[in-house]
């Protein structure tokens, strides 16, 4: 089976959603400090660009990491910490998770949960992407970019099977049956 790589949102397109989550974000953070969380490794890019957009003062940027699908298109339904933070960092802090994309909800609800017993002031969620359609786990999502129906999305610093984070715009990786030849 080939696949191919549809745009679905153009980086100007990325640029005006990430400037107005920033936006809000300064605006609900204005007299506040806040730590900011990204989920590695999909959330890398966004983060940059989301913290270069926002005049806020962050007082850390932090970074966790949870086991991927590996070249899998489908959740496992289980997510485990393999990069925490120190407890330090959240406890009475305004927390704010960054987060490529919404999928299943399993990796953010472990990601809050872990969170949350270290006591922090506030804790919010910033997501670039959503999937609504498959989700398993309720999550609320305070800040978010796109939704999207279920399809499988690369660039802009996510992967499929390690491959296409460095895309600047957001794909569908779609599955192309190919075309055979008729054997005569
Ligand atoms: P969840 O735990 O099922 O919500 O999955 C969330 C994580 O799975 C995201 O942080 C992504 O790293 C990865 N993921 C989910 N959907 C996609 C996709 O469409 N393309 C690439 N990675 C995805
Ligand atoms: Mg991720």
């Amino acid at each position: 089976m080939d696949r191919k790589l549809v745009c679905l949102i153009s980086q100007s397109e990325i640029a005006a959603i990430v400037k107005q989550l920033a936006q809000s974000l300064d605006r609900d953070y204005a007299q506040r400090s806040p730590v900011m969380i990204s989920i590695l490794k999909g959330s890398f890019i966004f983060l940059a660009d989301l913290v270069r957009a926002m005049n806020t003062p962050i007082s850390t940027i932090e970074f966790m990491r949870l086991s991927s699908y590996g070249a899998l298109t489908v959740s496992s339904g289980q997510a485990e910490i393999v990069m925490g933070v120190p407890e330090q960092v959240v406890k009475g802090r305004d927390v704010i998770v960054i987060e490529d994309i919404m999928d299943t909800g399993i990796t953010t609800t472990t990601v809050l949960a872990y969170l949350e017993r270290y006591h922090p002031a506030s804790l919010k969620l910033c997501a670039l992407l959503d999937k609504p359609d498959r989700r398993r786990v309720p999550v609320t999502i305070d800040y978010l970019g796109f939704t999207f129906p279920d399809r499988f999305i690369v660039g802009y610093g996510i992967d499929y099977a390690r491959q296409y984070r460095q895309l600047p715009e957001i794909y569908a990786l779609e599955e192309q049956h190919r075309v055979r030849e008729p054997l005569v």
